[in-house]
C-alpha cells in the first residue's frame, strides 16, 4: 500500500472539500513556480533531478567514514540537522547507537545547541575512538554549528594532524559562504546544498543523505519513495493525498483549530515529529498567521498530555501517522494472573497498539478533537522518502492556501540579532546598550 490520508474523523468539524478550489489554485502556483518564494522550489523536482554524480560521491564518502571511524560527529542545526536524525531514528532505530550494524559508526549530533555540557559529552566520547566530522551549514555562518565546528575541527587536527582534512566533510553552499571558503582552503571534501533548496526542505540532498548513508541506510530506496510520491502528488485532483491533508488542515484552521498535534504510536517516529514541526512552523508561522505545530509520542504521552488533548482548550486537532505492518511480532506472554491480563496472552503487541490508537482517536473525536490520519505500509527507507515528500508538498500547498510565503523565515533573524548584540559582536554596540537596559 502506498501512503493514504483519511479525513473521516475531521469531517464533523470542518469539510476540506469546500476549499478544494483554493488547493487546486495552490497546486498550480506551486508547480508552475509562479508564487511567492519561487526561488526556493528546488525541492519540488529533487527526487527526479538530483545530482546523480554527487549521489555516488555521498555513497563513497559514507563508505570511507564507515571504514575509518568508530564515531561520526554531525554538526548542524534546524534544517541542517533534523532530517538526518529523523531518518536514522525512523528507519534504523531511536537506539541506533546501541544496535547499529557491524561496521557502521556511532553517530552523534552536535552544534544544535550552545550547551557546554553537550559539547563536553561529545569531546569525552572521542577519546579512544577514531572519529570523522560532517559539518553542515548552508550559510556557513550560523552561530551554533560554527562554534561547534571550531571545537571539533581543533580536536580532529590535534588528533590526526595533516590527515584531519580526510576526516572532515563539509556540506554547504556550492560557491559562497564562510564554510565553503574554509573547506576549499583546507581541502575538505564538499557536498552541495543547492541554492534553490531551503534548509527545512533539504533532507533529500547531501544534508540528510550523507549521515543517513553512513548509518548503513539504503538511500536509493529513500529517493525512490520520494520519486514515487512526487509522481503521485503532481497529478491534480481531489483524491490527491496532499490535497486532502492541506484542505482539511486549512478548513480546520478557519474554524478556530489553530494547533495541530502530530502523533504516532511508534517511538521511532519521534524525530520525524521534530522535523515536521520545523517544516510547518517555519513555513506557515508568519504574518501573524499559521497553525502551531506540536507533537506527541503515543501511548506514552497519553499519560502526560492525554488529559489536555481530551479536555483542554478546544483549538487542537491531531494528525496520526500509522503503519500497516511491522518488522517484529512480540506477543504477550503467559504470566501472573493478578494483573488481569490473561485475556491478552498470545496476542501481538502491534494489535493491542492498534486498538489503543483506534480507541484513542475516537475518544479524542468525542472530546472535540478532529482527527486526521496518514498511513504508510511500514517504517522503512521507502516510506521515509514518501512521508518526506508528502509533508513537503502538502506544506507548499497549505502555505499558499494560507496566503503566506512558505519558503522564507524572516522571523528567525530577530533572536540572532539580540544574541549577537549581547555577546558583543562588533557593529551591534548601540543595540547592546538598549538591550542591557531592558534586562
Ligand atoms: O530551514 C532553515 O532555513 C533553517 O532551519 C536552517 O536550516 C538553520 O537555521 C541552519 O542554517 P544553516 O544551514 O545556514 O547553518
Amino acid at each position: 500500500m502506498s501512503l493514504s490520508v483519511s479525513v473521516k474523523n475531521a469531517l464533523p468539524f470542518a469539510d476540506g472539500s469546500e476549499i478544494m478550489s483554493e488547493i487546486a489554485a495552490a497546486h498550480d502556483t506551486l508547480l508552475s513556480g509562479s508564487g511567492r518564494g519561487n526561488d526556493f522550489l528546488g525541492w519540488v523536482r529533487l527526487p527526479f533531478d538530483y545530482d546523480k554524480e554527487e549521489f555516488k560521491r555521498v555513497k563513497a564518502a559514507a563508505k570511507k567514514i564507515r571504514e575509518q571511524s568508530d564515531l561520526l560527529i554531525v554538526i548542524g542545526i534546524g534544517g541542517s540537522y533534523l532530517g538526518a536524525r529523523a531518518a536514522i531514528e525512523y528507519i534504523s532505530s531511536p537506539n541506533y547507537n546501541m544496535f547499529r550494524k557491524d561496521g557502521t559508526p556511532m553517530i552523534v549530533f552536535a552544534g544544535n545547541s550552545i550547551s557546554s555540557d553537550q559539547a563536553q559529552e561529545i569531546i569525552d566520547l572521542t577519546s579512544g575512538m577514531d572519529f570523522s566530522v560532517n559539518v553542515i551549514s548552508k550559510s556557513g555562518t550560523t552561530t551554533e554549528p560554527a562554534i561547534s565546528f571550531r571545537i571539533f575541527k581543533a580536536l580532529c587536527e590535534q588528533r590526526y594532524g595533516a590527515a584531519a582534512k580526510d576526516r572532515i566533510f563539509a556540506t554547504t553552499d556550492a560557491a559562497r559562504g564562510a564554510l565553503k571558503t574554509l573547506a576549499d582552503a583546507a581541502g575538505y571534501e564538499c557536498f552541495v546544498i543547492p541554492d534553490n533548496v531551503g534548509g527545512r526542505f533539504s533532507v533529500l540532498t547531501p544534508v540528510g543523505l550523507l549521515p543517513i548513508a553512513v548509518a548503513g541506510i539504503d538511500i536509493d530506496s529513500i529517493m525512490q519513495g520520494a520519486a514515487d510520491m512526487a509522481s503521485k502528488l503532481h497529478v491534480p485532483g481531489e483524491d490527491n493525498p496532499a490535497w486532502q491533508y492541506a484542505a482539511a488542515r486549512n478548513a480546520l484552521y478557519r474554524k478556530g483549530y489553530t494547533t495541530e498535534i502530530i502523533a504516532a504510536y511508534e517511538p521511532r517516529f519521534r524525530y520525524m515529529g521534530e522535523w515536521w514541526k520545523q517544516l510547518y512552523g517555519e513555513s506557515e508561522g508568519k504574518e501573524l498567521k499559521g497553525i502551531f505545530p506540536a507533537s506527541v509520542d503515543l501511548t506514552a504521552d497519553l499519560h502526560s498530555m492525554g488529559q489536555y488533548i481530551q479536555q483542554g482548550l478546544r483549538n487542537i486537532f491531531e494528525t496520526v501517522v500509522g503503519f500497516e505492518s511491522f518488522r517484529t511480532n512480540v506477543t504477550v506472554p503467559d504470566g501472573d494472573k493478578l494483573d488481569g491480563l490473561d485475556f491478552l496472552v498470545g496476542r501481538p503487541l502491534s494489535e493491542i497498539n492498534d486498538m489503543a490508537a483506534k480507541g484513542t482517536a475516537l475518544a479524542h473525536v468525542d472530546g472535540g478533537v478532529p482527527n486526521l490520519s496518514v498511513t504508510v505500509e511500514k517504517a522503512d527507507a521507502y516510506s521515509f522518502g514518501e512521508l518526506v515528500y508528502f509533508f513537503e508538498f502538502a506544506c507548499g500547498l497549505s502555505g499558499y492556501t494560507l496566503g503566506v510565503n512558505p519558503f522564507d523565515q524572516p522571523g528567525v533573524e530577530a533572536y540572532k540579532k539580540n544574541m549577537f548584540a549581547l555577546i558583543g559582536k562588533p557593529g551591534y554596540e548601540d543595540m547592546r546598550k538598549a538591550l542591557l537596559e531592558r534586562l
